[in-house]
């Protein structure tokens, strides 16, 4: 583990320190070649002034001599040349490598190598000649591949960069969380602290006065603590309501702003509680409140107005927070929404980021800063899938919705009841909703709180035996009874039997109270009274 580690923190100087001295071989070799070709520029150009210097010359024997020169000169450029004759008989041999002139077998294969590089050239009356390449080529082959090493190495080091860049931008998110979340909880848990010192010093306060602000700060802290717990999940997918969302968040704000010097107002513009989206209201409340807040810190100090609207389109809901600061500097617009962008002495910069992680990875929704527009602006689109709106909006009388498990009923049934209550008008206290468990009647109790922005007083939410009880109870008068009766379950009515009989002095054991139990019931579904 440890020389893991140390290798891997040693690698990447390594391969910088690679790529430096490769680097350099390279300029250094490329510069030993670029000498190589003026050398043999100068041995050429001096070569052809004695060609020409022979040719002019009235000696008889100078022009033999040029020329001789001449195919010297030919020679020391390093050229491997061969030349045969019509028989094949070799009549020159010129850079050989050592060794092979001597060997009949390797030079016929030497040829036929110098044959496939380049392809022989025949010469009337001299032969055919058989040559290889210039010595400078082989320099930059080799030139080559010292540079194909030191692009591996740029490479090595562009991913290793990226790869650091990409982490490093995760352990800022998560610092970032991390102190996100201590403000976050620190807020409620201050005010908590307040109250009691203030009950510290007031001790006749009566619990009354402070219960509702103790109880704010509990759920306050209650739901940051959900929001952490559910911002690395897959989001819930349950209707809620827009409207009823942003109204808890401005009033939220709506005690916390500047009043006295710079105010800053908050208005909030939406048509009730809805519309309906669907997903997390836990997290899309975040979401809409680090917006806020940035619209806030915006104008602090030199006051102004924020608008949040609600809107409804025909298959999206709207969120849009306005504010009349500043806008946006130009210079972070671009990567507004990257982790670790701020203008803020002491911001984060998380605060987008999280907005639009919960957005449009979260949602699939849309998010986004109006340009032209000097303002933070936030759009929010969710919806329900087509046949459960169909089933939400259903206007007639019983429908019957087959649905398989974690297909979403509760969220329709949900849905349907605040739909009922809120744009049908229906009375709450009309609404009868069924289940099995009370897991799932509390659930359907939260959700159809939070769609509706209040608690749905008198709506009939339960499972069978409680709204049951709950019907006996009202109703119990008209069977003569008081309210406060006792209900019976299978134990009790048993051992109720056992004793009438005992009373009767008739055996429990002649006759069993469970049979008679099952008579009685069994009676008792078929209508049969006492009679
Ligand atoms: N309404 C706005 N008006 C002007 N600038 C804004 C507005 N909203 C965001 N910005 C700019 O976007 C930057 C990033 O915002 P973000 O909420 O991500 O981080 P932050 O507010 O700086 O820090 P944090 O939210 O983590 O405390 C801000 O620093 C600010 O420059
Ligand atoms: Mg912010």
């Amino acid at each position: 583990m440890a020389r893991n580690v140390a290798l891997r923190r040693a690698a990447p100087p390594a391969v910088v320190g690679l790529a430096l001295l490769l680097g350099a071989m390279t300029v250094g070799y490329a510069w030993v070649v670029a000498r190589h070709l003026r050398d043999d520029a100068r041995e050429t150009s001096r070569l052809l002034g004695r060609v020409f210097a022979g040719l002019n010359d009235p000696h008889p024997d100078a022009a033999t001599e040029a020329l001789l020169d001449l195919a010297r000169q030919v020679r020391s450029l390093g050229i491997p040349i061969v030349v045969t004759d019509t028989a094949g008989r070799i009549t020159a041999l010129d850079n050989a490598p050592p060794g092979v002139a001597a060997d009949p077998a390797r030079l016929g294969a030497w040829i036929a190598r110098l044959d496939r590089e380049n392809l022989p050239l025949v010469q009337p009356g001299v032969g055919t000649i058989h040559y290889g390449a210039l010595p400078v080529a082989q320099r930059f082959i080799g030139l080559a591949a010292l540079q194909g090493a030191v692009f591996f190495c740029l490479v090595v080091l562009a991913v290793w960069a990226y790869r650091s860049q990409v982490a490093a931008a995760r352990d800022r998110l998560w610092a970032a969380m991390a102190r996100e979340s201590a403000h976050q909880l620190g807020t409620p848990l201050m005010s908590l602290t307040g109250w009691i010192a203030y009950l510290r010093d007031n001790p006749d306060t009566t619990a009354a006065e402070v219960a509702s602000h103790l109880q704010a700060d509990a759920e306050r802290l209650e739901r940051v603590a959900k929001r952490f717990e559910r911002i690395g999940r897959p989001a819930r997918r349950e209707p809620i309501g827009l409207g009823a969302v942003a109204e808890r968040v401005v009033s939220y704000f709506r005690p916390r702003l500047p009043t006295l010097a710079s105010p800053v107002t908050l208005s909030l513009a939406a048509t009730g509680p809805g519309p309906t989206a669907l997903g997390d209201s836990v997290l899309v409340e975040w979401a809409l409140e680090a917006v806020i807040k940035n619209a806030i810190d915006a104008l602090s100090g030199r006051g102004g107005r924020i608008d949040v609207a609600v809107e409804a389109t025909a298959r999206t809901a709207r969120v849009t927070v306005r504010d009349d600061g500043p806008g946006v500097a130009p210079d972070v617009r671009a990567q507004l929404f990257e982790p670790g962008v701020s203008t803020k002495p002491g911001g984060w910069g998380i605060g987008l980021a999280l907005a639009r992680r919960i957005v449009e990875q979260q949602h699939a929704g849309r998010s986004g800063v109006r340009a032209g527009i000097p303002a933070g602006e936030r759009e929010v689109s969710l919806a329900l899938n087509p046949a459960q709106e169909a089933a939400v909006r259903y206007p007639g009388g019983p429908l019957l919705v087959l649905a398989g498990a974690g297909s979403g009923k509760t969220r329709v049934l949900t849905a349907r009841i605040a739909y009922l209550i809120q744009e049908r008008g229906v009375a709450p206290a009309r609404i009868f909703a069924v289940t099995f468990t009370n897991k799932a009647a509390g659930e359907m109790r939260a959700r159809v709180a939070t769609l509706l922005g209040a608690d749905p007083r008198g709506l009939w939410i339960g499972t069978f035996h409680a709204l049951s009880a709950r019907l006996l109870r009202r109703e119990a008068a008209l069977l003569g009874f008081g309210p406060n009766f006792t209900i019976y379950d299978q134990d009790d009515s048993e051992s109720f039997i056992k004793r009438l009989l005992e009373q009767r002095g008739l055996s429990p054991k002649a006759y069993p109270p469970r049979a008679i139990h099952a008579i009685i019931s069994g009676a008792k579904n078929r209508m049969l009274l006492p009679e």
